[in-house]
């Protein structure tokens, strides 16, 4: 009864000052709901991709920290309707799939992006060797044009960021999208914007050239 009739007694006042901080004070209130929601979302995926999603190795799970919102939604709802992740020989795609179908609403999608986006992105350790970052770099000059000179990706043009990603992830997913296991699906727009660009990489040699430079971006 008390707060009801202050919240009345507030709201009479009709200074618009007093009408705005209600408003704000209203949204922050959802907005820490869905925060809320995407927090307790995250605790499924936090086996796979670690608390503060900076990926886990062993689980074949990529960092998700440096990603943008759109992005991940993008990813999120291609697992989702197995646009991506279907395909038999996609072996961790396939760990991820049932995972997205434990999002049952855009609006459980939306909140835990959210909340993942909310974490500091940080370095990963390198893990392949043998590349040359130099040689990759002249290679690099045909990615930018999409992922960025320095790496951090354009959601216009729906290409992900590349920094502060793990190596061995980026190399899978350039061989997926070479051998058709990832971006082949009819509906997965984006991915066929990528696989041809796959394709100009000649052998497993220039993925780690090209791989090598874009892990010196994250530096
Ligand atoms: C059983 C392990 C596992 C769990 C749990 C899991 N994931 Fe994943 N996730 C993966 C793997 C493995 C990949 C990489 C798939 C690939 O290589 O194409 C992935 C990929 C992703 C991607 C795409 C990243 C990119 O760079 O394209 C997103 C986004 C994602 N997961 C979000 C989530 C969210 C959100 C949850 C919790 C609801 C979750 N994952 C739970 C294993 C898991
Ligand atoms: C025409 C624009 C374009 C160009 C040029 C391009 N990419 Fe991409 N790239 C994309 C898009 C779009 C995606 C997201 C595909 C999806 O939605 O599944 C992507 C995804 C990726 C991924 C997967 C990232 C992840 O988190 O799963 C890697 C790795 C990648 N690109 C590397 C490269 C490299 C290396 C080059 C240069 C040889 C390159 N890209 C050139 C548009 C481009």
């Amino acid at each position: 009864m008390k707060s009801s009739r202050s919240l009345a007694e507030f709201v009479s006042l009709k200074s618009p000052i007093c009408v705005l901080s209600l408003i704000v004070a209203v949204l922050s209130g959802s907005v820490a709901q869905a925060d809320t929601r995407g927090e307790q979302l995250y605790r499924n995926c936090t086996i796979c991709h670690g608390p503060d999603a900076e990926g886990i190795p062993l689980q074949l799970a990529p960092a998700l920290s440096g990603l943008s919102e759109k992005y991940i939604i993008e990813q999120l709802k291609k697992f989702k309707g197995g646009i991506r992740g279907k395909h038999h020989e996609d072996v961790a795609g396939l760990r991820m799939l049932p995972l997205a179908q434990t999002l049952a609403s855009d609006e459980d999608i939306q909140a835990v992006a959210s909340h993942i986006v909310a974490q500091a992105s940080s370095q990963v350790e390198t893990s392949l060797e043998g590349g040359d970052a130099t040689k990759g770099q002249a290679l690099y000059a045909v990615c930018q044009a999409c992922h960025g000179p320095d790496g951090k990706g354009n959601d216009l043009l729906n290409a992900p960021s590349l920094v502060n990603q793990h190596d061995w992830y980026q190399l899978t997913q350039l061989k997926n999208f070479k051998s058709g296991v990832r971006g082949t699906n009819p509906q997965d727009i984006t991915g066929a914007q990528m696989r041809p660009m796959s394709m100009i990489l000649a052998d497993e040699q220039a993925m780690k050239d090209v791989i090598a430079y874009i892990q010196t971006l994250s530096k």
